[in-house]
């Protein structure tokens, strides 16, 4: 198997940084709502934070099965305050569509490339990406009817608080994982 061409090479170094920034951002939002005392979304941002980790570490241990060499970018700095829990699952929703729209991107320039093994291995990612946004509409859809109910928020908090660990990296073959 060759190397990854240079200009697929830099769209994956660019979406490695990008899925840095999406753990930047969610543990952004974990701390946020840790300090509007919301302990169970703060668990569930911090376990999504380490998902997407996870998700930089895939495309890194298959650039290096690759034999090609990853360039680690400047993370950029996320917004640090919120308006509302609601203004968070809204931004992770928005952000969830544009990191489908960027995976969709190197599937494209992946068949640009005639790279067949990188358009299978991007298949997992396309796939995650229905069930990442999935996620966040059903939590937006959740807070909307607990809205104005502290109870059911507490409630809602509790369920949240609930999300198992993100699943380790398998060292090396995580493109299957
Ligand atoms: Fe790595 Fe949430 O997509």
């Amino acid at each position: 198997m060759t190397t990854v061409n240079t200009s697929l090479l830099d769209a994956f170094n660019r979406h490695i940084n990008a899925e840095f920034y999406s753990s930047y951002l969610y543990l952004s939002m974990s701390t946020y709502c840790d300090s509007i005392d919301l302990p169970g979304f703060a668990h569930w941002m911090r376990v999504q934070s380490e998902e997407e980790y996870t998700h930089a570490m895939k495309f890194i241990d298959y650039l290096e099965d690759r034999d090609s060499r990853v360039s680690l970018l400047p993370i950029e700095q996320p917004p640090i305050e919120f308006d509302s829990v609601e203004d968070v699952m809204r931004q992770t929703l928005a952000h969830e569509q544009h990191v489908t729209g960027l995976i969709n991107d190197l599937y494209g320039a992946a068949t640009n490339a005639g790279d067949y093994a990188t358009q299978i291995m991007l298949q997992w990612f396309v796939t995650e990406q229905i069930e990442e946004e999935k996620t966040a509409r059903d939590v937006i859809a959740a807070l909307e009817m607990v809205k104005g109910r502290s109870d059911a928020l507490l409630l809602l908090d509790r369920e949240m608080g609930a999300r198992p660990a993100a699943s380790p990296i398998a060292t090396d073959t995580a493109t299957t994982a």
